[in-house]
């Protein structure tokens, strides 16, 4: 898989590359080493992650720059160090959450351990925003219902929030992943992999990450150059059209206005909207990455070049 992205990304002597999923920095140690003249800004929301791009930084004096916040947050993080439009050579997304997020029980992020049902990316310090058991307790069946439908992509989202809702009228407690895992079970009779969307489709509301990933794309437009590259690797169908619908031109989200929180994804805005695409593409097809991840089941790469 790294393999993959050095082959797409292509960094050229004396390249900045931005990878805006630092997560335990394996692409960017990746990208570091392939040529000692190439520089990586690391961005990531995730406090754990960013302690360990500073780490990191040691090894790579001059040449790493950790950087701590959203995707929305990018232009306050670069723009102070000169970086402003068409600046960068290449950008890297690796959606999903990292190896540190996953085995961290305590952070709520994996259906296959107990742990308190937390999710926010930006750690359990960030007042900001709700945990996934706030969430829980708080939305009502039809916004429920709507997250587990359309971030999920689940035709048993009604049940889930009727099954959840039921619970909360009766004294029951769903506060740690194992209870959300037992309430699937007992009351929703749900495959696997549906019960990892259910996680997802929490995780994505509680991030906002759907919203981010359109507004980091949109971000990317601004900050490469002409002939920069663009690579990115989706954990699912809803990202991948997310970004696909950027890739030619019908975006299906506006993060400038209202919130895109239970929009459709696979239509574009404005039904008729289509914009001229600044995007060219490097594969004719897209590429399934092999395994290498905890959640790497149907992860999509698509890399393209700004034209
Ligand atoms: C799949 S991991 C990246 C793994 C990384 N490529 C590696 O080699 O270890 C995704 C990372 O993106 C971060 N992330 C997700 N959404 C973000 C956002 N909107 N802004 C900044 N970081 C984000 C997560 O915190 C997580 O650490």
């Amino acid at each position: 898989m790294g393999e993959k992205v050095l082959e797409h990304i292509q960094p050229s002597e004396g390249a900045v590359v931005l990878d805006m999923t630092f997560g335990c920095g394996g692409h960017s140690e990746l990208i570091l080493k392939s040529d000692p003249t190439v520089k990586v800004l690391a961005l990531d929301r995730d406090p754990a992650s960013h302690s360990l791009a500073q780490s990191l930084a040691y090894k790579y004096p001059d040449r790493l720059v950790p950087l701590h916040g959203k995707f929305s947050d990018l232009p306050n993080l670069i723009e102070p160090l000169g970086y402003g439009k068409g600046s960068i050579d290449a950008m890297l997304f690796d959606c999903g959450c990292s190896d540190l997020q996953m085995m961290d029980i305590s952070r709520g992020f994996s259906h296959e351990v107990d742990g308190p049902l937390d999710m926010r990316m930006d750690g359990k310090a960030s007042d900001e925003g709700l945990t996934a058991y706030e969430l829980l307790y708080s939305a009502n069946e039809i916004d429920l219902k709507n997250i587990f439908k359309v971030y999920g992509m689940l035709s048993a989202g009604k049940k889930i929030a009727r099954a959840l809702l039921y619970l909360r009228h009766t004294h029951g407690e769903v506060r740690t992943t194992s209870d959300l895992v037992a309430v699937l079970d007992a009351s929703c009779d749900l495959a696997s992999h549906e019960v990892r969307s259910t996680f997802r489709a929490l995780r994505y509301f509680v991030n906002d990450e759907l919203n981010e990933l359109s507004h980091g794309i949109l971000l990317s437009e601004w900050y490469l150059k002409t002939g920069g590259r663009l690579l990115t690797i989706s954990e699912d169908q809803v990202e991948d059209t997310i970004i696909k619908n950027h890739f030619t031109g019908t975006p299906s989200s506006n993060f400038a206005g209202l919130p895109m929180r239970f929009a459709s994804f696979t239509a574009p805005i404005d039904g008729e909207f289509v914009k001229k695409t600044c995007w060219s593409k490097i594969n004719k097809h897209v590429l399934i990455p092999e395994g290498d991840r905890l959640l790497s089941r149907s992860r999509k790469l698509r890399a393209v070049v700004k034209m």
